[in-house]
């Protein structure tokens, strides 16, 4: 079960009961509650959800929760089919979207959700994330070329080298890996974590780029790269099936091979 950050000295308290009045078929949903405006300690509140009249999917069931309970919830969502990456949380203590998972999926009994861990949160499930983009921003994740581009067509790309793209390109940036790592956990303010060292390998291999030695040089850094140590955590958790620890490890040879040893 992953930890998440809690406002300083708070704990959480259990809140409010929303029973499903007349409703045959129910399912209980756990979902974490702290706003900055009131000075209160975060609490769990209860909905009892109608699935006879709600869609299969946890992100469906927490729109109901809204729309028809209790409007004070605050979520992030946007395209509901796993693209944005808006609506990542920690669902039954796994990180993952909430659109992309469905409600039997969860198993029996109460679902709990919570924001991703170890990150401040805005609002009940809303994480802030602006370190996590300006550490994106800061691997420039763009590509960098030095010779001018081809007079009359893009800078071409062969389908092999296309093919390097594949297992990187999909990473919707939901950040389900970086908050599920323990390293990134204790060192974030300096390890770059699993998503944005995915998002670094992506233009590294990318064959247009023409700024290979200098992205590899940044990273060659104690804190930024060095932090993993393999937990592994990043790939078993990732909702598009990626392998981040992989991207990393084959940074980690690049930079090997480029110093010749
Ligand atoms: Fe999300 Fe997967 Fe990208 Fe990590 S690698 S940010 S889990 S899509
Ligand atoms: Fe963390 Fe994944 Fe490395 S969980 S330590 S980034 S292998
Ligand atoms: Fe876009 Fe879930 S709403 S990924």
């Amino acid at each position: 079960m992953a930890e998440f950050t809690l406002p300083k000295n708070s704990k959480i308290t259990a809140g409010k009961h929303f029973p499903a009045k007349g409703a045959k078929n129910t399912r209980t949903f756990k979902i974490y509650r702290w706003t900055p405006d009131d000075g209160k300690n975060p609490r769990t509140d209860t909905y009892e959800v109608d699935l006879d009249t709600c869609g299969p999917m946890v992100l469906d069931a927490l729109l109901k929760i809204k729309n028809e309970i209790d409007s004070t919830l605050s979520l992030r969502r946007s395209c509901r089919e796993g693209i944005c990456g808006s609506c990542a949380m920690n669902i039954q203590g796994t990180n993952t979207l909430a659109c992309t998972r469905s409600i039997e999926e969860c198993g029996s009994g109460t679902i709990s959700i919570y924001p991703l861990p170890h990150m401040p949160v805005v609002k009940d499930l809303v994480p802030d994330l602006t370190h996590f983009y300006a550490q994106f921003a800061s691997i420039k994740p763009w590509i960098r070329t030095q010779s001018p581009a081809p007079a009359d067509k893009e800078r071409l790309q062969s389908p092999e080298d296309r093919k390097k793209l594949d297992g990187l390109y999909e990473c919707i940036l939901c950040a389900c890996c970086s908050t599920s790592c323990p390293s990134y956990w204790w060192n974030g303010d300096r390890y770059l974590g699993p998503a944005i060292l995915l998002q670094a390998y992506r233009w590294i291999v990318d064959s247009r780029d023409e700024d290979t030695g200098n992205r590899l040089e940044d990273l060659e850094d104690p804190f930024k790269l060095y932090r993993c140590h393999t937990i592994m955590n990043c790939a078993r958790t990732c909702p598009k099936g990626l392998n981040p620890a992989k991207a990393i490890a084959e940074i980690k040879k690049l930079i090997v091979q480029r110093r010749g040893v």
